[in-house]
């Protein structure tokens, strides 16, 4: 381990050039323009693992190709097998004019780098890459075998790596899943998430009348899509934050005192939330805190919604249609599946005559996750969070999804262990996405220890 350790910290200028180099592909897996950058950052990913001694192999997919990184097998030795999970795609940038830097020029200031896909999620499966090339290239026994699946496609739902993981059922056959795309509270407080939400969206257009009308002519007599919208989308949730689709709460699973106990170890308090998110004010289901709202509760959200005129001054017109994207977050024990269809079919009860509506659901979606942090595994990694930060971690369940997690259970029949390297304020999905170089510099090394920690369950089993 010495050997180890002692490589990553003399390779720390390496490592953050190499991080530099991998931030300036602009793999924006939503944006079809931008389809070559995505292969080419996926071309660059495979020729790195291939450099630091992994055998790699990229795969087409029906979307952006899925690349496949093994350490080398040592034949007929029967080792423990883990597989570490990640994603090259990055979030859209905009709106560009809210950056300091220019997303995909990366710019260290203030200990932390600053760049789309810092932390979501390219610096943090670097950091799992930079240990095993520490432990290949200084000859030291890893102990287990791994497998790399870093795919192009997680910021837009996974939807190809399910019938990928069924396809290679058999290779991918694993102990446990590891993934650091995830957060933790501080520096001070490395974490391990037990939990993370689930998630469906869909479009609703509604269309009215067959082009933008003059309002005075027309106004009284015929319905205003953008209204309709508005009433409907309204109607949704209520004041204190209660999701009205009938049904909706139906699988949720009570939260346990002794569950509810555990979620106040790790999370924010209300005071901080409110500070990260800059609002006036909280808000939020009547009866639960901050940290459960966000985390253990499932949400409905309005992403976008638009119609009629927006440009300079005003336009009196009955605009022809209005339009809006909605996700749900999910959590145990709701299905994606039922939660789309009660709220299409709600949708489609309360949707006047007065107007078309065409609702399209986004492909994919996915489960909910928890485990038990009592698992061996998860022990482990305790462990080898507690050796690396040199602080006790906590357990926190996180309010965002990462769709393939379920589908390792479902496909796989295996957990995963979420350890995350992410701050509060790194601003994912946000302008100035960043990434800490302490909090990559340590998960490097969490990402050492963590494999002779794995590997001595394998004995005691
Ligand atoms: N890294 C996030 C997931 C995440 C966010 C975990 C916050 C823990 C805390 C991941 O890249 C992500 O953003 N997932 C999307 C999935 C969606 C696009 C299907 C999400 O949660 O919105
Ligand atoms: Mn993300």
């Amino acid at each position: 381990m010495d050997a180890v350790l002692s490589y990553l910290k003399r390779n720390e200028g390496r490592f953050l050039a190499r991080l530099r180099e991998y931030l300036r592909f602009q793999s924006i897996s939503a944006q079809s323009e931008h389809r070559a950058d995505v292969r080419r950052c996926a071309a660059w990913l495979a020729r790195h693992c291939r450099e630091i001694g992994l055998e790699t192999e990229m795969h087409a997919t029906a979307g952006h190709p899925i690349v496949l990184a093994r350490t080398p097998r040592r034949p007929g030795a029967k080792r423990p097998h883990y597989l570490v999970y990640g994603h090259y795609d990055v979030q859209p940038p905009e709106p560009f004019e809210l950056w300091d830097s220019p997303p995909f020029e990366p710019a260290i200031r203030r200990g932390r780098i600053f760049a789309r896909g810092a932390t979501d999620n390219k610096g943090q499966h670097l950091a799992h890459l930079n240990a095993v090339e520490a432990y290949l290239k200084t000859g030291t026994d890893l102990l287990c075998d791994l497998t790399f699946l870093i795919e192009g496609e997680e910021e837009v739902g996974s939807a190809n790596v399910g019938p990928f993981l069924r396809k290679h059922r058999e290779a991918l056959r694993c102990q446990a899943a590891v993934i650091s795309d995830s957060g933790m509270p501080s520096l001070k407080q490395p974490a391990l998430t037990y939990g993370l939400r689930g998630g469906i969206g869909m479009e609703i257009v509604l269309r009215g009348p067959a082009r933008d009308l003059h309002s005075g002519t027309f106004g009284g007599a015929i319905d205003n899509p953008a209204m309709v919208l508005c009433q409907m989308l309204a109607s949704l949730r209520d004041a204190k934050g209660r999701i009205r689709v009938p049904g909706f709460y139906e699988e949720v699973a009570p939260l346990s005192p002794s569950e509810r106990r555990r979620l106040s170890g790790g999370s924010f308090s209300g005071r901080e939330l409110q500070k990260l998110a800059g609002v006036p004010r909280l808000f939020g289901e009547a009866g639960y805190t901050p940290g459960e709202q966000c985390s253990a509760r499932p949400t409905l959200e309005i992403n976008g919604l638009t119609g009629g005129y927006q440009g300079e001054g005003g336009k009196t017109i009955i605009p022809a249609w209005a339009r809006a994207k909605i996700t749900c977050r999910l959590v145990p024990n709701q299905t994606p599946e039922r939660i789309r269809s009660l709220v299409i079919r709600h949708l489609e009860r309360i949707c006047p005559r007065t107007v078309e509506m065409q609702i399209t659901p986004r492909r994919g979606g996915s489960g909910p996750y928890l485990m038990s942090p009592e698992s061996a595994e998860a022990q482990a990694a305790l462990r080898a969070l507690r050796a690396s930060f040199g602080r006790a971690p906590v357990l926190i369940r996180e309010g965002g999804s990462i769709p393939i997690v379920s589908q390792f259970k479902s496909i796989l029949n295996m957990d995963t262990l979420l350890v995350g390297f992410g701050l509060p304020d790194d601003r994912a999905h946000s302008p100035n996405e960043n990434l800490s170089l302490a909090a990559y510099r340590l998960g490097s090394r969490f990402c050492a220890r963590l494999w002779p920690e794995l590997a001595a369950l394998g004995k005691r089993r």
